[in-house]
């Protein structure tokens, strides 16, 4: 999991060879890490269009970007004070409570903390490939149901009767299968509520521990951010979380995100 791209400047559009050569890495690694890049809002627009069609972000959860698709990850107010909180600290798959959950999301560090401010990944393959083959068969026959609405309940954000029709809860299966590998992967996090007719506690406690279990360090990867990084991630197969192993409250920390449209899931 994870791997350096070398001799891009992101800033320019690729030719096909190179974007396909980009793509098959992508697959293949789930996590793209390109060093030293600087590319504005717009470019970064254009650089995740190569690969999809750009996702909009929930009502909720705009941020204060004046581009509808770029997201701001920041750790500051509008005054440009750290305001102490860290988003996304909890594993999760970007938008899994959407239909077509999100294929893939680019984030571009900007200013960073002296150190920390980490994210972390877990690969869902590997953690589904370590059950043994009874488990495995279980698994294969549930279904999960993700929940903007429960999530932010779980943050202790009660959301609009609006913000809840915009993203009503969806049911995937629980172990997905990529589209473009054909590899199987639990697909969960802090969006998933509970197992379709499964007992309420008993889907959550069970959801609880595949999750304890797929974030174990040896299916994990941590990214130390450097400004510049941009990272582009499968949220088809990975989990992730911001670590907030920094001084939230004291260092500013930026990044510019955008996502691509996944399909629905299978
Ligand atoms: C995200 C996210 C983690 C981080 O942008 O979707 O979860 O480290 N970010 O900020
Ligand atoms: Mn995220």
């Amino acid at each position: 999991m994870a791997a350096e791209v070398t001799g891009l400047d992101l800033r320019q559009l690729l030719d096909t060879p190179t974007r396909n050569a980009v793509l098959e890495a992508f697959h293949g690694n789930q996590i793209l890490v390109f060093r030293d890049q600087d590319l504005t809002k717009d470019e970064q627009i254009a650089f995740t269009e190569q690969f999809g069609t750009l996702e909009r972000h929930a009502l909720s959860n705009r941020g204060t970007s004046d581009s509808p698709f770029v997201h701001l990850v920041t750790n500051l107010d509008v005054a440009g004070r750290p305001t102490g909180k860290l988003g996304s600290t909890r594993w999760h798959s970007d938008k899994s409570f959407r239909p077509a959950p999100s294929m893939a999301t680019v984030l571009h560090a900007k200013i960073l903390p002296p150190n920390g401010g980490d994210t972390c990944f877990a690969n869902m393959y590997a953690a589904y490939e370590a059950l043994d083959e009874a488990e495995r068969g279980e698994l294969d026959a549930l279904k999960v149901v993700h929940s903007w609405e429960l999530s932010r309940e779980n943050i202790d954000r009660k959301l609009s009767a609006e913000e809840i029709a915009d993203a009503p809860p969806q049911t995937h299966p629980l172990a997905r299968v990529h589209p473009e590998t054909g590899r199987k992967g639990l697909f969960m996090g802090m969006h998933a509520s509970h197992l379709e007719g499964m007992d309420m506690a008993e889907g959550r406690a069970r959801i609880e521990a595949l999750e304890v279990h797929a974030t174990q360090e040896r299916f994990t990867y941590r990214h130390n951010w450097r400004v510049g990084d941009l990272l582009m991630w499968d949220n088809r197969c990975l989990l992730h979380r911001a670590d907030p192993n920094f001084d939230v409250a004291l260092y500013p920390r930026v990044l510019h995100r955008t996502c691509l449209r996944g399909t629905p899931t299978v």
